[in-house]
């Protein structure tokens, strides 16, 4: 069993942040990764509909039979763990928000936080519970801030435009124009694309706020997970990574390689219908 590999889901090739830090913290697991290419972005869409499709790739993943599922995409975990939990039985399902909401609530002095996220993500309010379920006296901002993810995928990531951007999402929360408000000291990408943008977003915030994402913390969640379970592979050599997608293996492979931080060429991409 401990040789099954571990999939990891997102809508795209965002969730390649999450995978990467998940072959840092264990380099021996073989990974399946599945991106919904055919059907991104999840950010903008009605609730009910990526839970629908967040289903469908979870099922699709289990019938690899991976030993554990990482919901690595931010919208689709705060919309459809519960059903994937209650539906994929015997395989341990771990998604984003929770180590995400851990990290912060672990970061913030003051307990004023931000979150940025997709809309979706905003929406349905999966954060702003899971930071106030471990700090019940935090008080939580959120708000979307969608062009990230485009930035992110055209490779607009650094320079003048992300700079402004960043500005424009982050000024009304970091900078607020009454001077009585107070300030958060946390920010948390609540987006697999925002990593990305760790620079502009930190010249927007400056160097005093704490910026968490939720990748290594989902990291280390799924590395604890596998020990308690007795499931890490402890045996053998580098593990093995396998990337699926549903749509475009050139897109995925030119941008992936970005967000992987490693060269993903056409071929090694394995087109997957759901
Ligand atoms: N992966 C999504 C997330 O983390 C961002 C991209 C999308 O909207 O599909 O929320």
């Amino acid at each position: 069993m401990s040789k099954a590999p571990i999939g990891v889901f997102d809508s795209g090739v965002g969730g390649l942040t999450v995978l990467r830090a998940l072959i840092a913290q264990l380099p021996r697991e073989h990974f399946v990764y599945l991106g919904d290419t055919a059907r991104l972005p999840y950010g903008t869409k009605s609730p009910q509909t990526v839970a629908r499709y967040s289903l469908q790739a979870a099922e699709a993943l289990a019938d690899y039979g991976v030993k554990c599922l990482v919901i690595a995409c931010n919208t689709a975990s705060s919309v459809g763990l519960p059903t994937i939990r209650e539906r994929i039985e015997n395989v341990p399902v771990i998604g984003v928000i929770e180590p995400g909401a851990q990290a912060a609530c672990g970061a913030s002095r003051t307990g004023n936080i931000a979150v940025i996220a997709t809309e979706g993500t905003v929406r349905g309010g999966a954060y702003q519970q899971a930071i106030l379920r471990i700090r019940p006296d935090a008080r939580v901002n959120a708000a979307p801030a969608p062009l990230f993810v485009a930035l992110a995928e055209e490779g607009l990531h650094e320079g003048p435009i992300a700079n402004d951007i960043a500005t424009h999402y982050l000024r009304p929360m970091f900078s607020p124009s009454d001077a009585g408000a107070s300030v958060p000291d946390t920010l948390v990408l609540g987006c697999t694309h925002f990593p990305m943008l760790a620079g502009a977003i930190r010249r927007a915030v400056g160097a005093k706020v704490q910026i968490v994402d939720s990748a290594a913390t989902t990291a280390a969640s799924v590395d604890a997970q596998l020990r308690e379970a007795g499931l890490t592979r402890t045996e053998g050599g580098e593990g093995l990574v396998r990337l699926l997608a549903t749509d475009g293996r050139e897109r995925f492979a030119s941008v992936g390689s970005r967000f992987l931080e490693r060269a993903i060429t056409p071929d090694e991409v394995e087109l997957v219908d759901l």
